[in-house]
């Protein structure tokens, strides 16, 4: 076992190459994780109402420093789903308007913008972008021949869950501002993934989940919405917050933020996982990961007879292939049931893609075992190439 290995809580009679989905915290910061929750059990009056609200007030702080934002443009949600849905129901679609994203994004956020168009008669477009990803202009020419006068916002990853590609967001933001049509980019895999300044690519909404690459415990995430668009967006869930009794500086802040009873430890821990990451000096170890995902893929690629699905620059953590399998479902249950290997095997459109992800702890061990994994069902005809 390596040493990060043993700053975790990973089982380790699973080779755990599943970092993207839900992350996994490292044990001090799940220690003060409990601690908090300890904090208010003892204390659940002055906690919930005093105490609590205060180191949320810290966790943006902490966040906001990090990301290069100002604490009061920033709302702690659970998830990224939470923050699609406040802002897509905001927005007071009228038939014939239109959002643009990409073919490639989270099925969850398809569904809410499914679901918050058609009750307008408004349209999701999902525009074909074209793979391998090898330029900026490229992707940008091919996402807004989706463009049109009745686009009202552009959403998008900046890493994508299938692909697990970095998309050109600053580039696609730069040329949407020319026409006028803001930008939403859900960077649920970006945030400790990639560095991030919210105030150079100054998107009109970001999203991101910290409890994928930033460790914290699962169920914190954040909403970015930039000062201008502040008072259009509308509490998803209507409590104390609106028309607060008690006011706070930011009318953004209470409305999002006082949404009824809830355990928000999870979001409290955001400044002792970043000083984590400082203590381990995580950027050269995000760095040693980035380049083992992409060492490996050229291997994986060969041995998959499947090409990169994107240049260097638009590779991180994670690396996806696209597979032939006749049963997504059966092969990603043979991998975690026989090989003890947990990988995401997953389905867009009428495309299946297997993705790795490499973490702190992941080593070369951990990579051989899922490529003589794949040797093995290779030859069983559980995946073809
Ligand atoms: C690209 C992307 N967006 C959003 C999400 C957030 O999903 P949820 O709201 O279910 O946590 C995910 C989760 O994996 C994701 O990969």
């Amino acid at each position: 076992m390596n040493d990060f290995k043993n700053l975790f809580l990973l089982n380790d009679e699973v080779t755990f190459l599943n970092f993207g989905s839900f992350g996994a915290t490292p044990k001090p910061v799940f220690e003060k994780f409990q601690s908090f929750q300890l904090e208010m059990e003892r204390d659940p009056v002055q906690f919930i109402t005093k105490r609590g609200i205060q180191y949320l007030k810290e966790s943006r702080e902490a966040l906001a420093s990090m990301i290069h934002a100002q604490a009061n443009d920033l709302v702690m949600v659970t998830n990224p789903s939470y923050a699609v849905n406040t802002v897509a129901k905001s927005l007071e679609l009228k038939a014939g308007d239109e959002i643009l994203a990409t073919n490639i994004e989270y099925g969850a956020c398809d569904r809410t913008w499914d679901f918050v168009c058609k009750e307008h008669g408004a349209q999701y477009i999902r525009q074909h972008v074209s793979l391998p990803l090898v330029s900026d202009e490229q992707f940008v020419d091919d996402l807004f021949q989706g463009a049109t006068d009745n686009t009202k916002m552009i959403f998008i990853s900046h890493i994508t869950s299938t692909t697990a590609l970095i998309f050109p967001v600053e580039a696609v933001i730069q040329k949407a501002k020319t026409l006028n049509i803001p930008v939403f980019v859900d960077g649920a895999h970006a945030i400790g993934q990639i560095p991030l300044n919210l105030t150079a690519l100054d998107a009109d909404f970001y999203t991101g989940a910290c409890h994928k690459w930033l460790m914290t415990p699962k169920g914190s995430s954040f909403l970015h919405v930039k000062k201008s668009w502040q008072e259009y967006i509308k509490p998803l869930i209507v409590s104390w917050g609106y028309e607060a009794l008690f006011p706070s500086d930011s009318k953004f802040i209470d409305w999002h933020q006082m949404n009824g009873t809830r355990d928000y430890t999870a979001m409290l821990c955001v400044p002792h996982a970043i000083a984590f990451r400082q203590a381990h000096d995580w950027d050269t170890v995000s760095d040693r990961a980035r380049n083992l995902a992409y060492q490996n893929a050229i291997t994986y690629s060969r041995l998959l007879q499947s090409p990169l699905l994107g240049n260097a620059q638009y590779i991180g953590q994670m690396v996806s292939v696209q597979i032939q399998t006749p049963d997504p479902e059966a092969l990603y249950l043979e991998l975690v049931q026989r090989f003890k290997i947990e990988i995401p095997v997953m389905r867009q459109d009428e495309k299946v893609y297997l993705r790795y992800s490499v973490q702190a702890f992941t080593d070369q061990n951990d990579l051989d075992t899922l490529f003589e994994a794949i040797e093995t069902l290779k030859k069983e005809e559980k995946l073809m190439v």
